[in-house]
């Protein structure tokens, strides 16, 4: 099976060049390859299911970038599994930009793990993404591919960003330290002009609250290989966090603005890194990660030693990610708009109603085309860590043997770090950065054999920190002006 090593005619294609975020992905690539020189000799595609308008989208990006010509055209429609395979077959890595995922992207998926191709996607669907690894994760490792989901805004600076605060706080606690609780804070910043996404979210979002039994049940056959103490939730690491369901405050250490807790993907994508950051971990221990949930704990003297000797980045904390607000009044905007869609969206006829009026369900948040020039320009993002736990060498080895032991240690974290994400408008200027860097560091991690070999990524159907943890992608993305900074 062709995988890792051999050069494909093309080294990467845009499915999807036609919609909204496509052709931003597309024009950021093509800057990519004309700037950089570690590209030259690499050729981008396009891809869609019409000839003529995917065409006029690939002259388009050579006319505004004529150091990346020349720029193939792929047709290739999601209701065409042989067209997808084709596609997959001609190059080394797939960007996937057709959505709703939930009804485009599961045959893209399908024709990558098949052909041995990379592959990273822009959903925020947790339904799509986690039945994408439950379904393709051992074709896609059999095949030596790696696939990763959720790369866009939705949820690489949520996920990222919680990797690199668990390294921020043992950089500066020491190696022996534990970071314990993460609470996260989504702040998105809107100009005079206001801040707007494309209908596509919107319909993603609305079919995703009409699919939350679906979702449950993949969890369920997902979960159900697992020793229990290996599921979210499960490991009693140090005392339990405290969350809030509805209306809350930022820790003081972010200026205490009114919160609720975030809707979209992230705390499933950071849940689904960690548990199997933390499962490798403990299978290269020695310790037992198969066997499902009935199976025997291992012995908690055998474990506890083990726990204590794993690399801290890799033991998961408890994670709470919330949304700020500047007033009650936007506060109350959104709990009404979230509350009309969660109840419409669970109904056939609701979801008919939401997708006819867009700009009326969400007071103008969500239009065709997406955010004008100027909404772009003057919208940007920030989302705040505040990282708890212990810096005492012995308190966090306590913890970890209690948890093995499986009961949980109460002492207070003694130690916090504040560190922060942030950058341009989210969906169609940040999203670009976050799939494009993505994709070109599962480029450079296949074409890398020999002398100067970057380490290898791991294979499956994956999140991006559990694919990318030992990537350069933190320094890729500062390159492309995504701030990752550590406050106090
Ligand atoms: N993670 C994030 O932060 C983030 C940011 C932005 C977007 N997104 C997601 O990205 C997806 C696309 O959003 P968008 O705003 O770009 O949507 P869009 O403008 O409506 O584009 C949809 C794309 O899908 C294509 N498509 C539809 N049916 C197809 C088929 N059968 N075969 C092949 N292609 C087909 C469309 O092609 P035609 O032109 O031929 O119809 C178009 O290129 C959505 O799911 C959205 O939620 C995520």
């Amino acid at each position: 099976m062709a995988g890792k090593g051999d050069r494909r005619e093309y080294a990467l294609v845009v499915f999807g060049v036609t919609g909204v975020t496509g052709w931003e992905v597309a024009r950021f690539l093509a800057k990519r390859l004309a700037t950089d020189k570690t590209l030259a000799g690499r050729r981008l595609a396009v891809a869609g299911r019409r000839e003529a308008a995917v065409s006029a989208k690939a002259r388009a990006i050579e006319a505004e970038f004529p150091a990346a010509r020349p720029i193939g055209v792929i047709v290739a429609d999601a209701t065409r599994p042989e067209s997808l395979e084709a596609m997959a077959k001609r190059t080394e890595v797939v960007l996937a930009c057709a959505g709703p995922f939930r009804f485009l992207g599961e045959p893209v998926v399908a024709a990558c793990a098949k052909n041995g191709t990379s592959y990273a996607d822009v959903t925020g669907e947790p339904e799509f993404s986690e039945r994408i690894a439950l379904h393709y994760d051992d074709q896609a490792k059999r095949n030596g591919a790696t696939l990763v989901t959720c790369a866009g805004f939705d949820s690489i600076p949520a996920d990222i960003g919680l990797l690199h605060a668990k390294r921020a706080f043992l950089e500066r606690y020491g190696p022996s330290s534990l970071p314990l609780h993460v609470v996260s804070s989504l702040s998105l910043h809107a100009g005079p002009a206001g801040f707007a996404g494309n209908t596509a979210t919107y319909e993603s979002a609305i079919h995703g609250f009409g699919s939350v039994s679906a979702l449950k049940a993949i969890r369920k056959e997902a979960q159900a290989a697992l020793p229990s103490w290996l599921l979210p939730g499960k490991l009693l690491l140090g005392p339990r966090l405290k969350t809030s369901r509805g209306v809350g405050r930022e820790p003081r250490e972010l200026g205490g603005k009114l919160t609720l807790p975030f809707p979209g993907s992230d705390a499933s994508v950071v849940r689904r890194s960690q548990m199997w950051r933390w499962r490798e971990a403990c299978a290269g221990a020695g310790l037992p990660v198969a066997g499902g949930a009935g199976s025997a704990a291992p012995a908690s003297d055998v474990s506890g030693a083990a726990f204590v000797s794993l690399p801290r980045d890799a033991v998961p904390v408890q994670h709470a990610c919330y949304v700020s607000f500047g007033s009650w009044w936007y506060l109350a905007l959104t709990m009404l708009a979230g509350a009309l869609l969660s109840f419409l969206a669970g109904h056939a006829w609701g979801r008919a109603l939401l997708s006819a009026f867009p700009e009326q369900f969400t007071f103008g948040a969500f239009k065709k085309g997406g955010p004008t020039a100027e909404q772009r320009a003057g919208t940007s993002f920030d989302i705040s860590f505040v990282t708890r736990g212990y810096k005492s060498k012995a308190s966090a080895e306590a913890a970890l043997r209690a948890a093995a032991a499986g009961t949980r240690s109460s002492e207070a974290p003694d130690a916090s770090i504040v560190t922060r994400v942030g950058g341009p408008e989210p969906g169609y200027v940040a999203t670009p950065i976050f799939v494009g860097e993505t994709a070109l560091c599962l480029l450079r991690a296949r074409a890398s054999s020999g002398e100067g070999r970057v380490a290898a990524l791991p294979t499956g159907v994956l999140t991006p920190g559990a694919a990318l943890a030992n990537s350069d992608l933190i320094a890729r993305l500062m390159a492309q002006g995504i701030k990752f900074d550590v406050c106090a």
